[in-house]
């Protein structure tokens, strides 16, 4: 009996340290924020280069730790690029070289002849219709539409460097308006996206 009571005055010492250590803590302060000057005074000492710097992703560095890590993002990405571009620069077309082909805008109700050195949203503009757009430049989806023709839109359309649809996408039927030039006759629901 009397070990016991012994044994926890001992262990309600011990308890009591430790718990005390605990909330003191280590006396280990987070230093402060690096000073803008001390980043200054850094990058004065390194000098300028005209390639990216290893894992330096902000000026475009980092790209081979990229490439190895998500090795098929990048093969998919240069594909896009790669096969988009083709090339193709539909403000080299002439006058004498512009052809015309049938384009049927189906909530519209509208059939028109459209160019092929102008994309398919600014000419549906230019007839009067109101269609979604947000960059024109190929970079998002607001313009997208679907040809209902059949088949990949690429047979109807030629994109100039669209960054969006992938080639699952451009089988379906889908375009970018705002960088689709048309090769073919076809139909196109507008204000579609995949
Ligand atoms: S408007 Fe952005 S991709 Fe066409």
């Amino acid at each position: 009996m009397v070990d016991l009571v012994a044994f926890g005055l001992g262990a309600t010492i011990v308890l009591s340290f430790v718990a005390i250590h605990f909330a003191r803590g280590t006396e280990w302060r987070a230093s402060e924020d690096i000073s803008q000057e001390l980043l200054d005074r850094r990058a004065s000492t390194v000098p300028e280069t005209d390639f990216p710097e290893p894992m330096n992703r902000s000026i475009g560095g980092g790209g081979g730790a990229v490439a190895a890590v998500g090795g098929a993002e990048g093969e998919e990405a240069a594909e896009l690029e790669g096969e988009d571009d083709g090339g193709f620069d539909p403000s080299a077309i002439t006058d004498d070289e512009v052809e015309y082909f049938e384009v049927e805008f189906e909530k519209e109700g509208e059939t028109i002849e459209l160019a092929n050195n102008k994309t398919v949203l600014e000419q549906g503009e230019d007839a009067g219709m109101d269609l979604p757009y947000a960059c024109r430049q190929g970079q998002c989806v607001s313009c997208a539409g679907h040809i209902t023709s059949g088949g990949n839109s690429e047979d109807y359309v030629r994109h100039d460097n669209q960054q969006m649809l992938d080639d699952g996408e451009l089988d379906e039927g889908y375009t970018l308006t705002c960088v689709a030039y048309p090769i073919s006759d076809f139909t196109i629901e507008t204000g579609e996206a995949p």
